[in-house]
Order: C-alpha cells, then sequence, then structure tokens
C-alpha cells in the first residue's frame, strides 16, 4: 500500500515523443517512449494526485486512474498543458521536438525524380521554459528532464539556469546505454544551487516511485 501522499494535488506530466509532419503522411520524430514519464503519471495517481497525462504519440498503455490528452505536435502539446493548469506539480518528461517544418504541406509531396527540396526547419516553442516563466499560475514545483549524450551534469546545471525550472532529473541517452526505448535508467537529481544526487541504475518504475516520494516531500516543505 503506497502512502497517499498527494492525495488533494493535481500533478500535471508530459510525456512521450512529438510527431511533427512534413505532409500528411510524413513527420518528424525521436525515439523516446514515454516510459518514463508514464511512470512518473502512474506513480503519482497511485500517491493520490488527481493526474493529467499529456502524451504525444505512443505503443504504451494508459496508466491506471490517469486523465490522458493525447496529442501529436509541439504546440498542441503547449496548448494541452495550458490548458490543464492549474498544478500544483508539472514534470516535463517529453522528449518534445525541438524543430518542426516550416510549412505543412496539405497534400502527399510526390517523388518525382528530383531531389525534393530542402526541409526548411523552425524552432517549436520551450514549454518547459514558457510554463516556468508564467507569472501567474506557475505550479509550485516545476520539473525538467535532461537527456543528454555527453557532459551530462554540465549541460543539466546550465539547462535549469536556462529553463528557470526547480529540479531536472538528468539522463544519458547516449546509445550504448539504451535508456531510449529501454526499462530502466540512470538518473541525477540536480537542484538549481547546483547540486547533483545520483541514483543507482534502476527499472522506470521504481525511478517514478521514487521522483514522486521526492516530488512529494518537496512540495510538503513549500507549502505545507
Ligand atoms: O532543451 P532540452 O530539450 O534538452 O530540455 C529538456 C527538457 O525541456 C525536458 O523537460 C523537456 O520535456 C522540456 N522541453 C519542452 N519543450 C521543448 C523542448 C524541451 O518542454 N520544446
Amino acid at each position: 500500500e503506497v502512502p497517499k501522499k498527494l492525495a488533494g494535488r493535481h500533478v500535471l506530466v508530459t510525456s512521450g515523443p512529438t510527431h511533427e509532419a512534413i505532409d500528411p503522411v510524413r513527420y518528424l520524430a525521436n525515439r523516446s517512449s514515454g516510459r518514463q514519464g508514464h511512470a512518473v503519471a502512474a506513480a503519482a495517481a497511485a500517491a493520490g494526485a488527481r493526474v493529467t497525462l499529456v502524451s504525444g504519440p505512443v505503443t504504451i498503455p494508459d496508466p491506471a486512474g490517469v486523465a490522458v490528452v493525447r496529442v501529436e505536435s509541439a504546440r498542441a502539446m503547449l496548448a494541452a498543458v495550458e490548458a490543464a493548469l492549474p498544478a500544483d506539480l508539472a514534470v516535463f518528461a517529453a522528449a518534445v521536438g525541438d524543430w518542426r517544418p516550416a510549412e505543412t504541406r496539405d497534400a502527399k509531396i510526390k517523388k518525382d525524380g528530383h531531389a525534393p527540396a530542402p526541409l526548411a526547419l523552425v524552432e517549436n516553442p520551450d514549454i518547459l521554459a514558457t510554463i516556468s516563466a508564467r507569472a501567474e499560475g506557475r505550479p509550485p514545483l516545476v520539473v525538467g528532464f535532461a537527456a543528454e549524450t555527453d557532459a551530462v551534469l554540465d549541460n543539466a546545471r546550465k539547462k535549469i539556469a536556462r529553463k528557470g525550472c526547480d529540479l531536472i532529473v538528468a539522463n544519458d541517452v547516449s546509445a550504448e546505454g539504451g535508456v531510449m526505448g529501454g526499462s530502466e535508467n540512470t538518473v541525477h537529481l540536480v537542484a538549481r544551487d547546483g547540486s547533483v544526487e545520483t541514483w543507482p541504475k534502476l527499472d522506470k518504475e521504481e525511478v517514478g516511485r521514487r521522483l514522486v516520494a521526492r516530488f512529494a516531500a518537496l512540495l510538503e516543505a513549500r507549502r505545507g
């Protein structure tokens, strides 16, 4: 039996990749499975929270006891996050596409024997930074993730300052580790003062439960 440490709280979680449409049949995406974000959402629900999970396209099942909002693009994810506020805790675990095609074609681009025009890209909104910077309605605890292939801790320390969040959960997603799409994760908790706590390699469900226990303690300390 899990202690209901988040009873009465609303927890917002983003998870999964985004799909950025090129035309009706093609898109840009990434290798995120959604497993870590979904595990955080499941653990928050088990801890008694009302949970809204804004998920990009994934093939894993919806976690039990969670309201799932399905989206495809980064812009749709931002709109769904804004619609789900207010929240006591927001956890941005989604692997949001950094760029999208400058233009989405209405009809399938035809192969005509010539090389296609280069794909022009524009930057997507940064959901974590946007929500962290809100003057009104900023969740009291905002957590970001940092998927890095190198200089994991250095990059996470820079990211926490740049994004304005309260905590970063950093992990190494270089191919050798098998984290992206895999069942296990080694995470480092990076705080605003630059301090780091490294956890052992654990399955993503256990990482989710431990993260939720930590978030509940931080919320308790802040708001009572
Ligand atoms: O900058 P980077 O993508 O590495 O930052 C990762 C963190 O920022 C994650 O928490 C991710 O969910 C969030 N993010 C976001 N919107 C973006 C890009 C990243 O919310 N457009």
